[in-house]
């Protein structure tokens, strides 16, 4: 996974939780990169599963709600990078439809290395819209707080909820998201 995604998890850990709880998370656990993260570096899957799941024993907040509060914080710093890409894009749904047609193929153009979800789209009524997420990472709870930091980025409201999970043994992830 991206450094970046390891420096803006670990802004929003001492942002919110102080830096004294990253610090101790790296302590207990045996990281092969001592938690030494450069942005344009590449660095195990495991190392944040690894991390997030010590901090939920240290905040005694869930993997979900880490997952999802780090998406919702992160998203500006990846929309800030994206707006080249979208210029035309006004609504929520829109945005979303052009993550996988767009934005993670541009990613992967200036990154052979990098590795996005496949999302899959379904809309069936102008304000629903299902996001079929697939991924070896199981990081749909981060992919529900980037949708709501989009939201808020459009200035929409919208409903998530996800029918199937990855994490609860389904093959893929069904997130319904409702205007
Ligand atoms: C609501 C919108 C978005 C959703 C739902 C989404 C979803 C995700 C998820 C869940 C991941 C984690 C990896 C995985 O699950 O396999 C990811 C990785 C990533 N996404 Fe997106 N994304 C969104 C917007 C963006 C934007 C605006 C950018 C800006 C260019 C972006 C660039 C990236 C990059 C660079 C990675 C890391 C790739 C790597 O580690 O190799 N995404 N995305």
């Amino acid at each position: 996974m991206k450094g970046a995604i390891f420096v803006g998890f670990s802004a929003f850990i001492e942002e919110k939780y102080g830096l004294a709880v990253w610090v101790t998370a790296l302590d207990q656990c045996e990281l092969k990169s001592n938690g030494v993260y450069l942005s344009t570096e590449i660095y195990d899957d495991n190392e944040f599963e690894t991390i997030i799941t010590k901090l939920a024993t240290l905040t005694g907040s869930s993997i979900e709600s880490l997952q999802r509060d780090f998406g919702q914080y992160f998203f500006p710093q990846l929309m800030s990078i994206a707006l080249k890409h979208i210029e035309k894009i006004t609504n929520l749904f829109e945005f979303l439809i052009a993550v996988d047609n767009v934005i993670h193929i541009e990613v992967k153009k200036a990154d052979h290395l990098a590795y996005t979800p496949t999302l899959f789209y379904d809309q069936p009524k102008s304000n629903v819209l299902i996001m079929r997420y697939v991924s070896k990472r199981k990081m749909c709870y981060f992919a529900e707080g980037l949708i709501l930091g989009a939201a808020q980025h459009f200035n929409q409201s919208v409903s998530v909820s996800q029918t199937q999970c990855l994490c609860k043994g389904d093959d893929h992830c069904l997130i319904r998201l409702e205007t």
